[in-house]
């Protein structure tokens, strides 16, 4: 979705916006600008359709140093074609005021109409230009700067975060924040803000994140922030403990890579300090939460919601507890009837996914306790809930989820594993066991990523041009064959879908010839048979047949075309493993097909419109 981002100080604002910008393109967008204010009080607007290179093409005129303060954004087409005229920042007829926006002012039309009849001219279709046009009204009546943007936000309905900028007030920036993130950093005698902290952890890490319904003033020495009602409101920063690194590609060519080189670090962070002799896990949640469930359902979208699909298997299996999955965005509209004893699981490794917040307000609503597995713990879902688990992956910028799917599922392991242990539902050794495995695994993985990534790099090569994949599994599998797909789908624009293997023969079967590949996660355990035996339908259809399957299986040579060897781990744990090499394929046939693989096109990392 947008990134909006500003800086006001002693430095060169246009360098610094454009910098924070750079940062921020993780969250899609296809069109972007900047405003200035310069050292005349002149408000100096430049925008560009398309990637930030053509705004970087425009700016090269520019001198950098006539301007210390300046606002930034990256705008993903909701209201309007993705064109320059419609990119932010939008102006009032004035010029002399500039403003960004993240998210969607829902009650734009009634608005434009008021506006309209005063005879102001609009020059773009985005519902955001009402904003600067009802602030100069504010301003028209003798209101200063930060009542008449206070006014202006009353006025608006939906869920946003807005930043204003005017030539008559050259020191400050007004930021105001509706459900759509805003973090502000303190600097040495200035200040940032952004939609997320990359934009501007080289600068700061003291950070305060904006709370909703809150609105603040930014000059080089202080922050004031109030509430919508104008009341000031007291708030600290914090430090972050974030290196800068973190958003660095680290040598590797793509984010994306460097993600899923991580995973083995990512399940070390996510293990540590929650397991541990005695009690065997412990993941810091409230007595209430453990005592208190007879049901769970799980809210998702995505990624996470496949990682749901997965977490569903363990609650009931290991823990006995039954459970539903349900997408956010469906969940939001039709909630099944109340349920005593339900406990509410919003996953969302973004925490800003507004689809997610808003089924998770309404099961709130509803009286059912709440947990949120997110990667981002100051996140509004993060906010919401009463209890969090925090999955610890470090910043993820791909667009597409790796590390962060390893690290939900990681969480419902050890979710699972401490409900199985307090209800006494497995015996202990029996979670010993499983705990040993997770142990074991950030080893195992790491020599998966060693062996296999140059076999699946000239897979890919050979696969690069293939129109259709279906990718197929069984029991904790079958997510993974949905993640599988979806990745492919997402990086490379390659068609492809998963099934539950035993599926394909109630119709998906039809769609196979040689030129659609079926990949089979089978993976040793109960299912491995009948994995097998679905795929050799596949083959007698002479689909050509890539297998995922663990090291030593001498069948899975015999039976595949192609084979992508993962560690032999046991049978509870093969999703952990299973999801890497096809997270790998995926990435190398995009990139091998010369694709933006950090920035697929039309995708955003959080989706904060529905
Ligand atoms: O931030 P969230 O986990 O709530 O995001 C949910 C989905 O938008 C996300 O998983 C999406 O499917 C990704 N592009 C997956 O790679």
């Amino acid at each position: 979705m947008c990134g909006i981002v500003g800086y006001v100080g002693r430095q060169s604002a246009a360098e610094i916006v454009l910098q924070g910008l750079r940062k921020l393109e993780y969250r899609g967008y296809d069109s972007a600008g900047i405003a200035l204010i310069d050292d005349h009080q002149a408000l100096c607007r430049i925008r560009a359709e398309g990637k930030l290179a053509n705004l970087e093409a425009k700016l090269l005129g520019l001198d950098p140093t006539i301007a210390h303060i300046g606002i930034g954004h990256t705008r993903w087409a909701t209201h309007g074609r993705p064109n320059e005229q419609n990119a932010h920042p939008h102006t009032d007829e004035s010029g002399r005021l500039a403003v960004i926006q993240n998210g969607i002012v829902e009650n734009y039309r009634d608005l434009r109409q008021t506006l309209r009849q005063q005879g102001i001219l609009f020059a773009s279709e985005t519902d955001t230009e009402v904003i600067p046009h009802l602030v100069r009204y504010w301003l028209n009546q003798g209101i200063p700067l930060l009542e008449a943007v206070r006014t202006t936000i009353n006025q608006l309905t939906g869920s946003f975060a807005v930043a204003v900028l005017s030539a008559d007030h050259p020191d400050q920036i007004i930021v105001a924040r509706q459900h759509a993130p805003v973090v502000i950093g303190y600097g040495d005698q200035e200040t940032f803000f952004a939609s997320d902290v990359p934009a501007f952890i080289h600068h700061t890490q003291r950070t305060l994140v904006l709370n909703n319904a809150e609105i603040a003033r930014l000059t080089p020495y202080q922050v004031e922030i109030f509430g919508f009602d104008g009341q000031p409101v007291s708030r600290i920063p914090t430090v972050l403990n974030w290196n800068p690194v973190m958003v660095e590609k680290q040598g590797f060519r793509h984010f994306m890579l460097k993600e899923i080189h991580e995973q083995p670090a990512t399940i070390r962070a996510g293990l540590e300090g929650r397991v541990s002799e005695d009690p065997v896990i412990n993941l810091g949640l409230s007595e209430q939460l453990w005592d208190s469930t007879q049901q769970i359902q799980i809210l998702a979208c995505g990624t996470s919601w496949h990682a749901a699909l997965v977490g569903k298997h363990l609650l009931e299996q290991l823990a006995g507890i039954p459970t539903q999955v349900q997408y956010a965005s469906e969940y939001r509209y039709a909630p099944p009837p109340i349920q005593p004893g339900m406990l509410t699981i919003g996953v969302t490794q973004s925490g800003e996914t507004a689809d997610t917040l808003a089924a998770l307000t309404e099961a709130g609503s509803r009286g059912d306790r709440l947990l949120g597995i997110t990667n981002r713990v100051e996140s509004s879902v993060g906010r919401l809930v009463s209890e969090v688990i925090d999955l610890r992956a470090g910043i993820e910028i791909g667009v597409a989820a790796t590390k962060t799917f390893t690290a939900q599922l990681l969480a419902f392991y050890l979710l699972a594993l401490e409900f199985a242990a307090r209800r006494h539902s497995l015996q202990l050794e029996q979670i010993e066991e499983i705990v040993l495995g997770l142990q074991h695994l950030p080893t195992a993985i790491e020599t998966l990523l060693l062996d296999q990534e140059q076999t699946i790099e000239i897979l890919a090569r050979q696969f690069q041009s293939t129109q259709d994949f279906i990718y197929i599994g069984r029991g904790l599998n079958y997510p993974i064959a949905l993640e599988g797909a979806l990745k492919l789908k997402e990086i490379s624009y390659i068609h492809a879908e998963g099934y539950p293997a035993g599926e394909m023969k109630h119709g998906p079967i039809a769609l196979l010839d040689p030129k659609v590949p079926v990949v089979a996660i089978a993976m040793p355990g109960s299912l491995y048979e009948k994995v097998i035996s679905n795929a050799q339908e596949a083959k007698a259809r002479d689909a050509q047949l890539i297998g995922v399957a663990a090291i030593g299986d001498e069948l899975a040579t015999e039976v595949f075309d192609h084979v992508l060897w993962v560690p032999r781990v046991p049978e509870i744990l093969s999703p952990l493993v299973s999801g890497i090499p096809l997270q790998l394929l995926a990435y190398h046939v995009a990139a091998i097909r010369g694709l933006d693989v950090d920035q697929p096109r039309n995708l955003a990392k959080s989706v904060t419109v529905e």
